[in-house]
């Protein structure tokens, strides 16, 4: 993520609210009972904790949390939450760690806060050096939504209730797989807006960054309940291991 579109104060605490709303605070539970079984050896990252959302419950589990995100304000949100996680401010396209983990995660669609092809790749590459030799990446991706593009714009009505309403303005690059995504959040008399810039990738495109840095598919899922990945799944959940060679 560009400094331009980087998770600031404001950005923060709208995340935490926007989770809430969403209910992947709910789901978040969930998420940290599918990841548990990829640590047997107790060690997890993540790339761009964020707020702990899931770090927290999975380390409740007994798994030693570790994590790296760019944003002072949501590392600083984690550090409100627990003191149990060492987090450390990073570029998860450019890091690395003297520590090898037996799990590396990055959910929630946040590979695609990388933009570009080369930041992508390079994400991937650090992932996979801090693996141990057993150790299983776990990427969370949505399929992208590309239909209903206008003049290459859409506006989509994601939450309304008594209070707020959220609405996404989106504007497509498919020259670079762009999506600036401009979440507008009206409550009250307040209108607020969070953009984005995202780089969408399907499935297969993913697996092939994957083998370029020595990783290859093990299992996709489309939920954390472990349910089948089909053509009307809206996000999948992809595990990969080094390549034996
Ligand atoms: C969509 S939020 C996800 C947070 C958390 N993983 C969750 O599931 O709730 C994306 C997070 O990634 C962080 N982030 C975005 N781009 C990043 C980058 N290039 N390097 C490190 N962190 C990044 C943001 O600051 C934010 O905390």
């Amino acid at each position: 993520m560009t400094k331009e579109f980087s998770y600031d104060e404001n950005w923060a605490l709208f995340y935490e609210k926007i989770t809430t709303m969403r209910g992947k605070g709910a789901e978040a539970d969930e998420t940290a009972a599918f990841l548990e079984r990829y640590c047997s050896g107790g060690s997890a990252l993540e790339l761009g904790i964020g707020d702990g959302r899931v770090a927290v419950p999975l380390s409740e589990r007994g798994v030693r949390v570790e994590g790296v995100d760019n944003s002072d304000s949501m590392l600083k949100l984690l550090a409100k939450r627990t003191d149990l996680i060492k987090a450390w401010k990073g570029d998860i396209a450019d890091f690395s760690s003297e520590q090898r983990y037996n799990l590396v995660y990055c959910v929630h669609g946040t590979f695609t806060l990388l933009s570009t092809r080369e930041a992508q790749i390079a994400g991937l590459r650090c992932a996979a050096e801090a693996l141990d030799d057993d150790g299983t990446l776990v990427i969370e991706l949505y399929v992208p939504a590309l239909s209903h593009f206008i003049n290459g714009q859409k506006t989509t009505t994601t939450l309304v209730d008594y209070e707020n309403t959220l609405i996404n303005a989106d504007v497509h690059d498919p020259l670079n797989q762009n999506l600036i995504s401009t979440i507008l959040w009206f409550s009250g008399t307040s209108v607020r807006r969070f953009p984005q810039r995202l780089r969408y990738v399907y499935h297969q495109e993913l697996d092939t960054m994957a083998e370029c840095v020595g990783l290859e598919q093990a299992e996709r899922w489309g939920d954390w309940a472990k349910g089948a990945f089909t053509d009307g799944s809206k996000r999948h959940i992809s595990v990969y291991r080094r390549t034996s060679l």
